[in-house]
Formats: C-alpha cells, structure tokens, sequence
C-alpha cells in the first residue's frame, strides 16, 4: 500500500484500472468468491499471465517492480505477458513503497483466497517460513497453478513433499532463487548437468558470512569488528545468528543435496558449524600456510556413492582454489562431475533485485509451461543415507594454546599419535607463559580427530583447543616444510 493508504482507500480503489493493464482488487474481489476451486484450462492460451504475489518485502517489492516496469520489454523478448492479479501482505497497514503501475487496490492481507481465484494463473511465494508458506504453496499447486518460490526453509523441510504434489497436478514448482539469489544453479544442475554423475558441490552460499571472512582476511579485522560493519552496511541482520550459525547455509545444502543426488535430506539435519568460533589469528596461520577460510555448504558422493555427506563448516581453501577467490558478499557454486570436471557459478547471492531476477527467470520458464501444457521434470529423488561426519575423511587445521613448558610437545604428539592422526606440519607462536601450536594434520577419520581433540583437552599443559577447521584440497603427498612462526609449501 502506498505511503498514508489505508486498508479502506484501498478498497475504495478497487476496480480502477491502472496504467499497464494491471488489474486491481474488484476482480479480486469478484474472482476471489468465484472460485475457490482448482484453476480451469486458461480460456486464451496467448493472453496474459496473471502472477498472485504473495509477500511485498525485500524481493517481493523488486518483483512486482520488475513486472510493473518491464512488463512491455519482457513480452518483447519471451513472448509472454505478465499481470499482477494481486499482492499478498501480513499488514495492509505498513506503508509501502508501490512503484510505477502498481496500485494499491492490488494489495490482500488475505492470502488464501488470492491463491485460489480462478483468474491467477501463476503463485510467485516471497514470504518466507515454513507456515503460512507452505499451506499456501501447497494450495496453489493442488489448484493446478504453477509455483515460484524463493523460500529456501520451506523447500528444505518440504521440498520433496512439495514436488509429488506439483508433479502429481502437472504443475512447475521452481525455485532457482531459494539457492545463492541471482546465479543460476538449480537450473543447471536440474537441467544442464541432468546426464552427469554430480560427485560433489561446494558452494559459498551465504553472503553475509563471506563478506565477515573476507574482511577478517583481507584487512585484518576480528569477528566482532567485521560482523558489526556487515549490520551497518545491511549485509547482515539484526540477530545474525542464522546467517553466522551455517543454518542458513544449511538449508541451501539441503536443496543442493536434493537437486545434485536425489538426497532427501532435511535442512534441520544437516550438520553444522558456524564461523562465531574463527579468530583473527586462525585467519593470519590459514594465510601463511597457503589458505583462505571459507564457509563451506558442501553435497558429496562419499567413496563413490551411494551414500552421501551433507554439511556446512567453515574451511581452510587453498588460496589457488576458484572458491578462495569469491570475496565480499559474493556467492559461488563449485561443481565436480565425473564427465564435466569443475564448474563454478559465481554472482551475487542475495538482495532484492538480483534475487528477483532469478524469480523472474523461473516466472518466465513457468508461463511457457503453461503454455505448452508441459510442467519441468521434477528433481529425481532416492532414499540416500547420509554418512555421519565421524566417518569421513579430511586433512585438519588444529590450534592450541598451550603453556610453553618443556614436555608440552610430547604430550601433545602422543595424543595425536594414540589415535593414528599423523602431523603434517606445526607451527609455534609466541613464548612464554601463552604459546599458540598450529597444527595441520594429514588425511585422518574425523572421529579419530574428535578422540584426539578429547584427549588434547585433559592435558595440563594444554590451555584450550582452539579453532579446528577441515582443509580442503590438502595433499598428503607434498610435506610442508614449517619453521617457527611460518610455514610454506615444498
Ligand atoms: N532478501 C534476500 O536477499 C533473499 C535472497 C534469497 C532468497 N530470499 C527469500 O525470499 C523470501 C522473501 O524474503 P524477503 O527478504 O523479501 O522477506 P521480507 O522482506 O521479510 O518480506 C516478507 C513479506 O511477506 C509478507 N508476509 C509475511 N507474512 C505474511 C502472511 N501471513 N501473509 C501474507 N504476506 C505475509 C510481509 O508482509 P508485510 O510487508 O505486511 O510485513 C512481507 O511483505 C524468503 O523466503 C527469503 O528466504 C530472500
């Protein structure tokens, strides 16, 4: 609604018409007691395609924008003509910025019946959540309309559920936008990569974490210092914790998981570490032993298939690697197929334009369905078994305070020893009273890390186990060479 509109100007308005064509709220209306029913075969095949928008927020607002303003061009280039049918909001009261043709009799606090009328062809859903999203989506679908979503919670609680149901009423369910905004990759690994075999995706799919990283990496900042400027910059939350948790990131690595093996893996399963834990000086060692720290959502065939590892942590990535160089709020998705090789998609992840350009895509794609009678293939699905994190395999980064007492190396060697994790390279810092060991280990169990991690903490020389981060791309075959205070490759 518009700045100073109320729930009642805007009923007032109703049925005015706007100056696209955009048909405002008397229809609704009208529609809205006509039809609650699933959707009849579009009467004109070649007229417009009406979208209900649910949710006016950051994207949802870049949306109904896009489709006001560029309604003309976008028919130039696809062939298909969109109308906003109506706009779904919690609080019809808010002031709304409502740009170009968009008017305010368009606006709903009452989602359910907007789904169902007769005369919306298309569901775009920009709320967020799992409810009311998910009754509203599903209610779409089982109408025979198409869905558009950008809702990555929803998809990895309810993604499988929710495309029988597409494909059991011949409808799309799209949703390239739930996973890193504006970059395609749902659609490539739907599509493009169909007749490869995946063996792992790893993706920087949060950029809020990313850019509190990068700033920690390249100027030197601590945790606290760059979280705070991401908030001032609005690159992160008020409350970050699901960003900085990984849950965010998790629920993307479940939709990855879905789309790259089949995998039904629920968001809320995936394990996860957050990036609250790294410290400037992890960041400093990760530096000079060739690395950058990352978090990591990470789907893998794990020895081959068919069981498979879900997760997100953060990650030492060799500063060579194509993921160490996405930096700021960018996000990128790694590929490893078995025929294609590696592949990296790399853009902007987030943001009400770029992730409404990727709603638009999956609107145009949806409408050309409709169109032809046709619906995408839904993702292939298996039962998957995910392997615990204890059974896989990786090279470690270790860091220890320790008191710097003679003995202190030898307790600390035989703990890694007791439990068959072998040092690939350590490195000291500091004297006295507060030394710091790092660590970097060879390929070991990571349950036999965690065992030698317990044992570490019982030493009375050892102060604290600090960071522990997965390294990526480590290779057992080429030692280190390590002195004091520094650490190079040989
Ligand atoms: N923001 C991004 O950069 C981004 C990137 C990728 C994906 N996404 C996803 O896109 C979706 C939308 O995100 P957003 O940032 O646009 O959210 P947002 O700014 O919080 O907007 C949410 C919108 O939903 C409306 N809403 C809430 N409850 C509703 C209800 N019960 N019925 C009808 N409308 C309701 C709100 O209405 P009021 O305006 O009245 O409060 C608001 O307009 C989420 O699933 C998010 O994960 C966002």
């Amino acid at each position: 609604m518009l700045p100073g509109a109320s729930a009642s100007s805007a009923a007032a308005e109703a049925g005015a018409p706007t100056a696209s064509g955009v048909s405002t709220a008397s229809t609704a209306a009208t529609a809205a007691t006509a039809a609650t029913s699933a959707r009849p075969a579009r009467s004109d095949p070649s007229g417009p395609v009406r979208v209900a928008l649910l949710g006016y927020g950051n994207v949802g607002s870049a949306v109904a924008e896009l489709l006001s303003t560029r309604a003309a061009e976008i028919a130039t280039r696809t062939g298909v003509h969109f109308e906003l049918a109506g706009i779904a909001v919690l609080d019809l009261g808010r002031p709304r910025r409502s740009p170009g043709a968009i008017g305010p009799g368009l606006f709903t606090d009452d989602a359910k019946p907007l789904v169902e009328r007769s005369d919306v062809d298309v569901v775009v859903e920009l709320i967020g959540g799992l409810d009311p999203a998910r009754t509203l989506v599903e209610a779409a679908l089982r109408a025979g309309k198409p869905v558009v979503t950008a809702n990555k919670v929803l998809l990895a609680q309810a993604g499988g559920e929710l495309s029988d149901i597409a494909s059991a009423n011949g409808v799309d369910l799209l949703y390239e936008a739930a996973v890193a905004g504006a970059i395609p990759v749902i659609r490539p690994l739907r599509e493009s990569l169909a007749g490869e075999r995946v063996l792992r995706v790893m993706g920087i799919v949060n950029g809020t974490t990313n850019y509190i990283l990068t700033r920690m990496t390249d100027d030197g900042m601590d945790y606290a210092e760059a979280l705070a400027e991401a908030q001032q910059l609005g690159l992160a939350e008020r409350d970050p914790s699901s960003d900085v948790s990984g849950e965010d990131a998790a629920a993307k690595a479940a939709i990855l998981a879905g789309l790259a093996f089949g995998s039904d893996v629920l968001g809320t399963t995936v394990a996860r570490e957050g990036i609250t834990g790294i410290r400037s000086l992890d960041v400093e060692h990760a530096a000079r032993l060739g690395y950058v720290i990352k978090l990591l959502a990470i789907a893998e065939l794990v020895d081959g298939g068919p069981d498979v590892s879900v997760r997100v942590h953060p990650a030492m990535v060799p500063a060579d690697h194509p993921l160490a160089s996405v930096r700021g709020p960018f996000n990128a998705v790694f590929v490893e197929g078995e025929a294609a090789g590696e592949l990296m998609l790399y853009g902007r992840g987030a943001g009400g334009a770029p992730t409404a350009s990727a709603v638009l895509g999956d609107l145009i794609d949806a409408a050309r369905n409709l169109r032809a009678g046709a619906h995408a293939p839904a993702p292939h699905r298996r039962r998957t078994s995910v392997r615990p994190t204890d059974d896989l395999r990786s090279a470690f980064y270790i860091s220890l305070d320790v008191a710097d007492r003679p003995g202190v190396l030898a307790a600390v060697a035989a703990a890694f020893g007791d439990h068959a994790v072998s040092i690939r390279a350590m490195e000291q810092d500091g004297l006295g009273t507060a030394a710091r060991l790092v660590f970097l280990t060879h390929t070991a169990r990571e349950g036999d890390v965690r065992a030698t991690l317990d044992a570490l903490a019982v030493i009375d020389t050892v102060v604290r186990v600090g960071t522990v981060l997965r390294v990526i791309g480590a290779d057992d075959g080429a030692p280190l060479h390590v002195s004091h205070g520094s650490a190079r490759s040989r």
